[in-house]
């Protein structure tokens, strides 16, 4: 019984560690979170080990804010330099759930 539980502790661990399955839905904010944060920041800002040494923009700056959301979409899907492609491993309603969270965070 000890290892039973103790195994299923694990795989709700495990769970809660990788995040919901592929293809469970997830809002912008959650994609961002998992999918941007690592480089972008909670915030945008950048302001990451990653992002840092990357030089990523502020995502919240106007310089950022001002692309069109085809620019933006275009960026998130087929990557552009450093910034890696998104347009397989997302599915379209994904991008464009987090692309209007980017559109969310611009300062105001
Ligand atoms: C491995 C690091 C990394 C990850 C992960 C990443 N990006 Fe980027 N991103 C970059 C870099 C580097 C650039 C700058 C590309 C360039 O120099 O043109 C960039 C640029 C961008 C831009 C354009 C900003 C500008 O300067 O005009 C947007 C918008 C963006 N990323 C959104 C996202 C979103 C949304 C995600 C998650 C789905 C994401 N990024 C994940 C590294 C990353």
């Amino acid at each position: 019984m000890k290892t039973i539980t103790t195994s299923l502790a694990s795989l709700i661990l495990l769970v809660v560690m990788t995040g919901r399955p592929v293809g469970a839905a997830t809002s912008g904010a959650d994609t961002y979170k998992a999918k941007c944060a690592a480089c972008h920041g909670q915030d945008g800002s950048g302001d990451t080990p990653l992002g840092k040494r990357m030089k990523v923009r502020d995502l919240r700056s106007a310089e950022v804010q001002k692309q069109s959301t085809e620019a933006i979409t275009a960026i998130v899907q087929n990557g552009q330099k450093a910034m890696p492609a998104f347009g397989k491993s997302l599915a379209p309603e994904q991008i464009k759930d987090v692309v209007t969270f980017v559109r969310s965070i611009a300062a105001k």
